[in-house]
């Protein structure tokens, strides 16, 4: 069975015709065109889907999209505003924190709520706020490094 849904995405509103147990993370990316949130585990593990929902993050691929339909979704596609970059997006690409980039997405999505909330975070709090957030790739430093480096700057 299928449903109409109403959801704000980026600032910019969207409706779309979907089974009702397709979630957050197959509407972005099959009815959106929005493939910037990524599917990993799909299990709630790897945090490759992560985006915010009213500013927190949410894995997207737990999620359907009826329960959050009014609220605010940002996904990595609204991190940049008026065509420049957000300062984590110059930051990871300036330390190379991104290798494969399966994993950035979701990485700067966290990130994203974590500076907004606190502007300074120390050392461990980026930590615990990218725990949820699996990277194969970089062994974690330059991710962490670089998003001292967009605290510092912002
Ligand atoms: S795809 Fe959602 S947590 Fe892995
Ligand atoms: S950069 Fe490859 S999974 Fe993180």
């Amino acid at each position: 069975m299928k449903q109409l849904i109403k959801l704000r995405v980026n600032g910019e509103d969207y409706e779309a015709y979907v089974p009702v147990h397709k979630t957050l993370l197959e509407v972005l990316r099959e009815d959106l065109n929005l493939t910037g949130t990524k599917h990993g585990c799909e299990l709630g593990e790897c945090g490759a889907c992560t985006v915010l929902v009213d500013g927190e993050p949410t894995l997207s691929c737990l999620t359907l999209p009826i329960e959050i339909q009014g609220r605010e979704i940002l996904t990595v596609e609204g991190l940049a505003h008026n065509g420049t970059p957000h300062p984590l997006q110059t930051a990871f690409a300036e330390l190379s924190a991104a290798q494969c980039g399966y994993c950035t997405p979701g990485m700067l999505i966290s990130a994203k709520a974590l500076l907004d909330h606190d502007p300074h975070p120390a050392r461990d709090d980026i930590r615990q706020a990218l725990s949820g957030n699996l990277c194969r790739c970089t062994g974690y430093s330059k991710i962490i490094e670089a998003v001292e480096l967009a605290a510092e700057r912002r």
